[in-house]
This record gives structure tokens, C-alpha cells and sequence, in this order.
């Protein structure tokens, strides 16, 4: 069971982009944490989505909450310097796609934002276990990256509970686990009772018709489930 208070990130891949601006603030007054930026080359992945100037252009509009980006690049070392100068918070990219893991690392901390790693379904944990405790947050993706609206991958769950017994013994009790994709208010609460304290939620939230219904919904289930725990 995860001991960090609990952290909801609407992916706003899901929202309305023709008023992203609109709908990123209502889902903030709805009771989001954070912003969750899904930022797609189509090359990593198959699909293509927004860069810096959009993550610009919210902070711009006005959102003053933690935008927490995810790459899902190929090339993750160029666009880590613009999306920090862009306002991003979190910067969360996937190993595969730097060339020096720890060098990386390094640079989006000395760019003053906090760095998350990200693994794919089938990555192994082992992949991160030498920088684990440099990290702010692991990012576990439990669905094959690209799209909104996929169904959560079963054996995901497992690997969310071997990350927590991970990050408690690595010793740094800031370390977030965060999970993305499939979350639902079905299954969010077997998701924190196996660890996870950060939800990212994209369909659930920008598909429901009250906003705040469903946010108070998944919190409601994770909070059951921690006092099940
Ligand atoms: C998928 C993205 C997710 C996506 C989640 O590649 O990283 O953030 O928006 O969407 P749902 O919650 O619909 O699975
Ligand atoms: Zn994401």
C-alpha cells in the first residue's frame, strides 16, 4: 500500500482540443491534481499529439496547476530542455528513448523540473533498479502507449505490486508510483490497494458528463481501498 497522499492526473488526451484551454481548467475546479500532457511523435508510438507550445500555451491561459509531461518520443533529449522552458513540472520519458540514462535524469532535474521514468508493459522493473532512488516518480504504463480509451493489461497489476516493494526498500519516500492507462473507477482502487498513489485518468474523466461526479468517484475508491488495506 502505497503511504504518499493520493494524486489524480486527467490526461487531457482525451479532452476537447479545440478548447483545451476551457477544458483544462474545468477539470481542475472538477478536483484534478495535476495536468497529464501526453506528448506523441509518431514515431515511438503510432499516434502524434501536441508539443511545448501547447504546454506553453496553457500556462499562458492561465493553468497554474503541476503539468505533468509524458514523452512518448523517440528522441526524448531535445524536447526535455524545451518542455521545461515551456512550464512543465514533471517530466516523464521512456529509457528507450535517451541515449545516457542518468545524464538525462540529471538534466531535467538541473532544468528545476521533477523527473519521472516511464516503462512500457512489457519493459522489466530491472530496467530502472540502478536509478530508482534518483527518481521523483516511476511511471508503469498499463497499456501499450499511443491511445486513450484501452483496456488496462491484466498483468500489469503484478508489476505494479513488485514496484512498490521496490521503491519502499530503495529508501527515498518521495518516490511517486504512477499509473496510466485503462484507469477506471472499476478497478482504481485494486490498483492503489497493489501500490500505485498517482492515477492517470483520461477517458473515465473527459467521457463522463459531470466532471466532478467521476473525480469524486475515483477518489471515493481509492479511498475505500486504503481503508480496506
Ligand atoms: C496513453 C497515454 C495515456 C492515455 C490514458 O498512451 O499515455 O495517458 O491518455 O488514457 P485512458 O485513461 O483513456 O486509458
Ligand atoms: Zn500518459
Amino acid at each position: 500500500m502505497a503511504k504518499q497522499s493520493p494524486i489524480i492526473a486527467p490526461s487531457i488526451l482525451s479532452a476537447d482540443f479545440a478548447r483545451l484551454g476551457d477544458e483544462a481548467s474545468q477539470v481542475l475546479s472538477a478536483g484534478g491534481d495535476w495536468l497529464h500532457l501526453d506528448v506523441m511523435d509518431h514515431q515511438f508510438v503510432p499516434n502524434m499529439t501536441v508539443g511545448p507550445l501547447v504546454c506553453q500555451a496553457l500556462r499562458n491561459y492561465g493553468i497554474n496547476a503541476p503539468i505533468d509531461v509524458h514523452l512518448m518520443v523517440a528522441q526524448a533529449e531535445p524536447l526535455i530542455e524545451d518542455f521545461a522552458k515551456a512550464g512543465a513540472t514533471r517530466i516523464s520519458f521512456h529509457p528507450e528513448s535517451v541515449k545516457h540514462l542518468d545524464r538525462s535524469i540529471n538534466r531535467v532535474k538541473e532544468l528545476g523540473c521533477q523527473v519521472g521514468l516511464v516503462l512500457n508493459p512489457a519493459t522489466p522493473l530491472t530496467c530502472v533498479s540502478e536509478v530508482l532512488a534518483e527518481l521523483d516518480m516511476l511511471l508503469l504504463m498499463s497499456v501499450n502507449p499511443g491511445f486513450g480509451g484501452q483496456a488496462f493489461i491484466a498483468y500489469v497489476m503484478d508489476k505494479i505490486r513488485r514496484a512498490r516493494q521496490m521503491i519502499d526498500a530503495c529508501g527515498n519516500a518521495d518516490l511517486r508510483l504512477q499509473v496510466d492507462g485503462g484507469v477506471k473507477v472499476n478497478n482504481i482502487a485494486q490498483i492503489a490497494a497493489a501500490g500505485a498513489d498517482t492515477f492517470v485518468v483520461g477517458s473515465e474523466i473527459f467521457n463522463a458528463e459531470n466532471y466532478a461526479d467521476i473525480i469524486d468517484q475515483l477518489r471515493c475508491a481509492i479511498a475505500a481501498s486504503v481503508n480496506n488495506g
